[in-house]
């Protein structure tokens, strides 16, 4: 028997014996036809010993669902445990069960990495609650719901790109360190050496400027779509913020397209659908069962919502609509809705739900409200920019935008009135050389996972919950 890890080496080193095709577990339980020398390699999420047989479920992260290994008893090892790390060679087979395709007839058995399944915190076929898993952020990627959230996170992130790159646009990797802080976008985070930070003296600074990690890279997207017409970036931004809400981060990844040659918010908000829709069916269709334990197990009747949300035009209303609508609600809110004042958590849930429970377009937002750059629609009494935001519902705000304002004389002056001309003298340089009607959005990565798998918590959509929790990893 070849059992043994000596037998196992002997094996290896045998020449007249071929090398066995690798496969991945995914692959092997596609696979069309039987074949006679394979070998898998993964983590063992089931060990079950009977007198005539012992079975074994692999997993290497390939797929959520697990190949069967059927081996002899004499097979078996006191280190062959739940989350061990193994390798296995034998034949690939049709498997007489209905819910699997092949499996494989083990001939020889070698535990690469042992676990101690005493101490280690997941436990052999159970459902760990998001909240248990969360406490072990360093183990976690091995329990199936945050496997299968990192297929998925891949697969929407390839989405995304294809998404762009399919339409002409040019994909610009924006700046991490910067010294703008695309201003009203979010609290900043500055950055130091950890001399300057030791130094109690007067700081000099790094860049002898002071340098921020990112909120946004909006504004480095602007001078880039002067040049390339469509452009995008999908990469980290950051904000200081209390990150203890349920769609909160201090680290998140951000998509964000700016268009130029573009004179209306309807321009914007159509490229924010097709995004949405073109990126949530290719999820869809390429991990269907990963979606399908998310729509199962953590949000029951999901589907059947995004199937319809996916259907249909998402709405779109006015900020003054919006403030009209939660001024006639029944409902008392903490924050009373009178216009020119921000939409509050509280608010933006009753918008979705008066809406039907569907994505929700509110556009035209008070001046005053906004950043330098939103273009004014020079309108009043009620003075508003052309932003636009889409709510989704159960997460509120998904995405952010506004055509920017490309006529000098109105960002001249709204920059002088905020005394930021010096600040921006680049930024207006941008409305001299060469300037064009255009516009662009941002839409949080996190929250649209969180929204298309009904995920509660933003926290179990990221990969580290990293320094959103109380653990550095
Ligand atoms: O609405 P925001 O702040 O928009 C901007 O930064 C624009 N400069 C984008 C642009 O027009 N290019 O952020 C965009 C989106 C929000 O709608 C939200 O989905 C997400 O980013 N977001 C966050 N996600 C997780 N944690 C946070 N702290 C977030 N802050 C914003
Ligand atoms: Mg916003």
């Amino acid at each position: 028997m070849l059992g043994s890890r000596g037998g196992w080496r002997a094996l290896r080193r045998c020449a007249s014996v071929p090398r066995a095709v690798r496969l991945r577990v995914r692959e092997a339980l596609g696979a069309r036809r039987p074949a006679d020398a394979v070998r898998v390699q993964g983590w063992v999420r089931s060990v079950r010993s009977q007198k005539e047989v012992l079975f074994l479920h692999i997993n290497d992260g390939s797929s959520l669902e697990s190949l069967q290994v059927v081996a002899d008893p004499s097979l078996e090892k006191k280190d062959l445990t739940f989350g061990s790390a193994v390798e296995v060679q034998g034949k690939l087979v049709k498997s007489p069960h209905r819910m699997q395709n092949m499996e494989l007839q083990a001939e020889a058995i070698n535990v690469v990495g042992p676990c101690d399944i005493w101490s280690f915190p997941l436990k052999m076929k159970e459902r760990h609650p998001l909240e248990y898993v969360r406490q072990f952020p360093h183990l976690r990627c091995r329990n199936n719901t945050l496997g299968a959230l990192l297929r998925i996170r891949s697969e929407a992130t390839a989405g995304i790109h294809s998404f762009f790159q399919d339409n002409g646009y040019v994909h610009i990797h924006t700046p991490i360190i910067t010294s703008n802080d695309c201003e009203g976008a979010g609290e900043l985070f500055q950055i130091e050496t950890s001399r300057e930070a030791k130094e109690s003296v007067e700081k000099t600074h790094f860049f002898n400027v002071p340098a921020f990690l990112t909120v946004s890279g909006q504004l480095h997207l602007e001078v880039m779509a002067g040049a390339f017409t469509h452009v995008f970036t999908f990469g980290p931004t950051f904000r200081a913020e209390n990150s203890q809400s349920r769609r909160h981060l201090a680290e998140f990844y951000m998509v964000e397209a700016e268009l130029s040659f573009t004179e209306s918010l309807q321009d914007i908000m159509q490229v924010m659908e097709d995004l949405f829709k073109t990126v949530t069916s290719t999820v869809l269709s390429k991990c269907p069962r990963d979606v399908e334990l998310f729509h199962k197990y953590i949000a029951p009747a999901q589907k059947g919502r995004l199937e319809q949300i996916l259907k249909h035009k998402f709405m779109i209303i006015s900020y003054s609509e919006a403030v009209e609508i939660l001024k006639q609600a029944s409902q008392t809110f903490t924050f009373k809705p009178e216009w020119g004042c921000d939409l509050q958590t509280e608010h933006e849930k009753y918008l979705v739900k008066h809406c039907g429970e569907v994505p929700v377009f509110v556009v035209n937002y008070p001046y005053e409200l906004k950043p330098f750059y939103m273009r004014d629609n020079e309108d009043g009494p009620q003075h508003t920019v052309a932003a636009v935001d889409l709510l989704v519902p159960g997460v509120g705000e998904l995405c952010g935008g506004s055509l920017r304002e490309e006529r000098l004389p109105f960002l001249e002056s709204r920059l002088q009135r905020l005394g930021l001309t010096d600040a921006y003298q680049w930024y207006l340089d941008l409305r001299k050389f060469g300037s064009v009607p255009h516009g662009g959005f941002g839409m949080g990565f996190e929250r649209y996972l969180q929204y298309i798998l009904g995920v509660d918590n933003i926290k179990d959509v990221i990969p580290f919950p990293r320094f959103s929790h109380s653990c550095l990893l």
